[in-house]
């Protein structure tokens, strides 16, 4: 087997997985760079490439169900395994208080950072399954702490996006147990307050080094943690 990893980055096309993309890219390892839309797939791609990071772009909207068939279709054709998933498309949803909140503002939360999240996997497990070492990294945040929003001083949680992403580990936690003997690796990554359109660029911190965390636990060796949630210091509490 050609030992050349091979990585899947949804949601790759800015931000965060792009970052994520171009790491992953420095460290040899042959990054599809997943985009909902192909023109901004392409154009990331490009940019990569013109920073001597050789990205394919892969289109993947993690909603929908035939384009993560596709992908996995694609990505079976043309590589025949996947080595890293990284699950980081991601959305924000309803500011406002929860008790002002709409069910829509939470079920589209909802859809991108937790069921999409078991669609994208579950479509590239038996991918996944023929690599010799598989990890799997869902971008969580530290919003999804539970302890972090429960102590009294952290204020009202943002109850959509918080919550899905206390979901989103959950799944990691699940995911991991099931994959254990497997020997495919599963955590949550907190990349930190990062400046990306998400938030409207208000974050302190560049999104390459929010992408840090994301890759170490992408490319842990055999002795690495599965089934933690960690930020750049180490375990973030659930
Ligand atoms: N920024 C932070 O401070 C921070 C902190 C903690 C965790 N995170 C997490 O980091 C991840 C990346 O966020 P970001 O901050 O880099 O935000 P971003 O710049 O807004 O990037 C989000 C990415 O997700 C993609 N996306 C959204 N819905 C999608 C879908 N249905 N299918 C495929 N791609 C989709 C977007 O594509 P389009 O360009 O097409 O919209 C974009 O590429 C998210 O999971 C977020 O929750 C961010």
């Amino acid at each position: 087997m050609d030992d050349t990893k091979i990585a899947l980055v949804t949601g790759a096309n800015k931000g965060i997985g792009f970052e994520v993309a171009r790491l992953l890219g420095r460290e040899g390892v042959t990054v599809l760079l997943g985009a909902r839309d192909a023109g901004r797939g392409a154009e990331a791609a490009g940019r990569l490439r013109a920073d001597g990071v050789p990205a394919t772009p892969v289109h993947l909207d993690v909603t929908d169900p035939a384009s993560v068939t596709e992908a996995a279709r694609r990505i079976e054709d043309e590589h025949g395994r996947l080595d890293i998933l990284v699950n980081n498309a991601g959305i924000m949803t309803g500011w406002g208080r929860p008790s002002e909140l709409s069910v829509d503002d939470l079920r589209q939360a909802y859809e991108t950072n937790v069921f999409a999240v078991v669609s994208v996997t579950n479509a590239m497990l038996p991918l996944l399954r023929r690599s010799s070492a598989a990890r799997i990294v869902n971008v969580s945040s530290s919003m999804g702490s539970l302890t972090r929003i429960a102590a009294p001083d952290s204020g009202i949680p943002m109850m959509s996006y918080s919550s899905s992403k206390s979901a989103m580990n959950g799944l990691t936690v699940a995911y991991a147990a099931e994959l254990r003997d497997a020997d495919i690796k599963v955590n949550s990554a907190d990349p930190g307050y990062c400046a990306t359109d998400l938030n409207h660029r208000t974050g302190p911190r560049d999104p390459a080094e929010g992408a840090a965390v994301v890759v170490r636990l992408a490319l842990l060796d055999e002795h690495g943690a599965s089934g933690e949630f960690r930020d750049e210091h180490g375990p973030v509490p659930w």
